[in-house]
């Protein structure tokens, strides 16, 4: 194991103090991130004392450390997964190769694009997420919520690290401009469109957690597959943080879920509006949001046929999700049906089809939480059931892009779908309604009246800690 360097200004498991030109190229970054966080991250809440995790190691055990911390003085660092000894290629058509230690020049515009890509994602959700904390619903979901916005700031610097330490003054250029685009900016908007809807309610915030983050943790998957070992290592820690995500996302809608269960209980309805009445939001809402969010973080995992990623697999730039679980690493000669608009299925190579394969992967995924919500939606004697989306309805790239198809997945007239695209994704006043329900929260162990408490606290502390201490 490699212990992280605290005394020093950037803490590191990289031997960062080894490289004197690497450490003083990011010593000149911090200041510009530190500048960027006190503008665009969760401002107005510098002084609060946070009870926040810290990487400390990359330990599978122990990684982390907790206590209170005032966010800009939070240690973001740059943490590596150990080596794998004699890494080799694990597919494509290098299989079998020693991975690389360097990037090798026929890859690196390549290479340089997938990580700026995937950076650009991790300040962006900061700025999406900069003003909820005042609308908060519990001191436990604030502290959250903060975890989830450092550790995003750390995955930047994660990303920043590659940049500077193999891509040079291009590297070091682009990592300047991580900084200078602005999610929802008119001018300079982050490179995603997910990255740049607003999130300015909780539920938007779960749902983002649960959909996008878990978008973030196939994407980082597949990096960590990468035969560019220092990325594959990169990601592999970054792994370890995106977990809390969208525990963060399941347990949070969860509790959304447990909250109206118990008002339709109490009220002896299913009606919606007398469920908005009493404060908590109707279960056919929360579908909607559902869509909403998978499907814009479909859109993420791009075209369904995409020479690109062919490429970039057959290369060893970016594997499958989880490669070991296949047979077949090369995929030379297999081939992929593709279903398509017209109703037919179109034989496509597989290597050309691997964004579609990343999506079923993720979708599979995304099943998990549904079916917890589902049972308590059971156990508590309700028919209603939250489903996924079709991975069709509402695509704005690929093979789908603007078909109207329902999120049961029928291809409908063109003005049948746009009638009832409000009955499918939230509604200006639904989410009017929504907004009308965040009120902030902050006394210890209290909790607003749409979200059920957590089953319990973080780190085994009681609910009713007071995880923000705020000024
Ligand atoms: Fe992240
Ligand atoms: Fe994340």
């Amino acid at each position: 194991m490699s212990a992280i360097n605290y005394a020093e200004k950037i803490p590191n498991n990289v031997n960062l103090a080894g490289d004197r030109t690497l450490q003083r190229a990011l010593e000149h970054w911090q200041p510009h991130f530190l500048q960027w966080w006190h503008e665009m991250g969760p401002t107005d809440f510098e002084s609060a004392d946070v009870y926040l995790r810290t990487a400390v190691s990359v330990d599978a055990e122990g990684w982390a450390q907790y206590g209170p911390v005032h966010m800009p003085e939070y240690r973001w660092g740059i943490f590596l997964a150990d080596a794998a000894p004699n890494r080799k290629i694990g597919f494509g058509d290098r299989m079998g190769e020693p991975a690389w230690q360097q990037v090798p020049g026929e890859y690196r515009s390549t290479l340089r694009r997938l990580i700026v890509t995937q950076g650009d994602t991790e300040p962006a959700s900061v700025e999406q997420q900069r003003l909820l904390g005042h609308t908060c619903p519990s001191l436990y979901d604030l502290r959250n919520l903060f975890q989830v916005n450092v550790e995003e700031g750390r995955h930047l610097w994660a990303m920043v690290y590659l940049l500077h330490a193999y891509f040079g003054r291009d590297g070091r250029e682009e990592a300047e401009e991580l900084l200078a685009r602005h999610s929802g900016d008119a001018d300079k908007p982050r490179i995603l469109t997910t990255f740049n809807e607003p999130i300015s309610d909780w539920l938007s915030f779960f749902c983002f957690t649960y959909f996008t983050d878990r978008d973030g943790k196939y994407q980082l998957k597949s990096l960590a597959e990468s035969a560019f070992d220092p990325l594959s290592r990169t990601c592999r820690f970054m792994l370890t943080e995106e977990a809390h995500h969208m525990f963060v996302g399941e347990t949070g809608i969860g509790r959304v879920v447990r909250r109206t269960l118990e008002v339709m209980k109490e009220l002896g309805t299913e009606d919606p509006v007398k469920i908005r009445a009493a404060g908590a939001i109707d279960l056919p809402t929360l579908q909607k949001y559902l869509n909403f969010w998978c499907s814009s973080s479909l859109d993420l995992f791009g075209s369904e046929i995409s020479s690109n990623s062919a490429a970039n697999f057959a290369n060893g730039l970016k594997g499958r999700p989880d490669e070991d679980q296949y047979q077949d690493h090369v995929l030379r000669s297999a081939m992929f049906h593709m279903p398509m608009p017209d109703g037919k299925t179109e034989d496509v190579p597989m290597l050309n089809a691997l964004n579609e394969i990343m999506r079923e992967s993720y979708l599979k995924d995304c099943e998990i939480g549904l079916k917890r919500w589902n049972r308590t939606i059971e156990r508590a004697g309700h028919a209603f059931r939250l489903t996924l989306p079709s991975p069709h309805f509402r695509r704005s790239i690929g093979a789908w892009v603007n078909q109207p198809v329902s999120p049961e997945g029928k291809l409908l007239a063109r003005n049948d779908f746009e009638r009832q695209l409000s009955n499918w994704i939230p509604s200006d006043s639904d989410r009017a309604f929504v907004k009308g329900l965040m009120q902030r929260v902050a006394t210890p162990g209290k909790m607003a009246g749409w979200i059920a408490p957590p089953e319990r606290g973080i780190n085994n502390l009681p609910v009713e800690y007071e995880y923000v201490h705020l000024h």
